[in-house]
């Protein structure tokens, strides 16, 4: 399989879209290591991501983010990067993002299933509070931010992590 031998493969999306199971599985597929954002945040920090955001705020890990993110984009192997949800909020983030020769896929979900998907993620305390509320405003907030990065969109509705990891590789190759 020739998929985008050397470029990196970059999953955006929402919360509970899917972008650390099917990172993990595409990972395993294209034998890429996986750069997940939020766990390379709590082992650079040893921290978790709700330690980090209650004690320095959402701008400190905003900052970590962007951080993250750069060194996944620089890293000389070819990986599979699951970005964090928030990553396309920060303009200079999507600069990087088209700056590189990475390829971009954004999995696009109902906000019903990641309501449904969200319910127990303690990484996530911008949804403490009225997570569907909270998940349909980011969704209409982000979804034209998600679009500019994206180079392909891949739905996850109705599909396993497998069916979305082929529809990534196939839309990837
Ligand atoms: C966030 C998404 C989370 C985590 C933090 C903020 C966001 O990551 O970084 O809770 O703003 O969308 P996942 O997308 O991996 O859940």
């Amino acid at each position: 399989m020739n998929t985008c031998s050397s470029k990196h493969l970059v999953l955006v999306g929402m919360m509970g879209a899917g972008k650390s199971s099917v990172g993990r599985m595409l990972a395993r597929k294209l034998d890429r290591p996986l750069l997940d954002s939020d766990e390379l945040i709590e082992q650079r920090t040893g921290r978790t991501v709700r330690e980090i955001w209650a004690s320095d705020g959402e701008a400190a890990f905003r900052a970590l983010e962007t951080e993250t993110l750069i060194d996944a984009l620089e890293s000389d192997e070819p990986s599979v990067v699951a970005a964090a949800g928030g990553v396309v909020l920060s303009e200079a983030n999507r600069a990087a993002l088209a700056a590189s020769d990475a390829h971009v896929v954004w999995l696009l979900a109902d906000v019903e299933l990641l309501v449904e998907r969200v319910k127990n993620g303690m990484h996530r305390p911008l949804l403490d509070e009225d997570p569907e509320g909270t998940l349909r405003a980011m969704h209409d907030d982000r979804e034209a931010l998600y679009q500019e990065v994206a180079d392909a969109i891949v739905s996850v509705d109705h599909r396993s992590v497998h069916d979305v990891t082929q529809a990534v590789l196939r839309c990837a190759g």
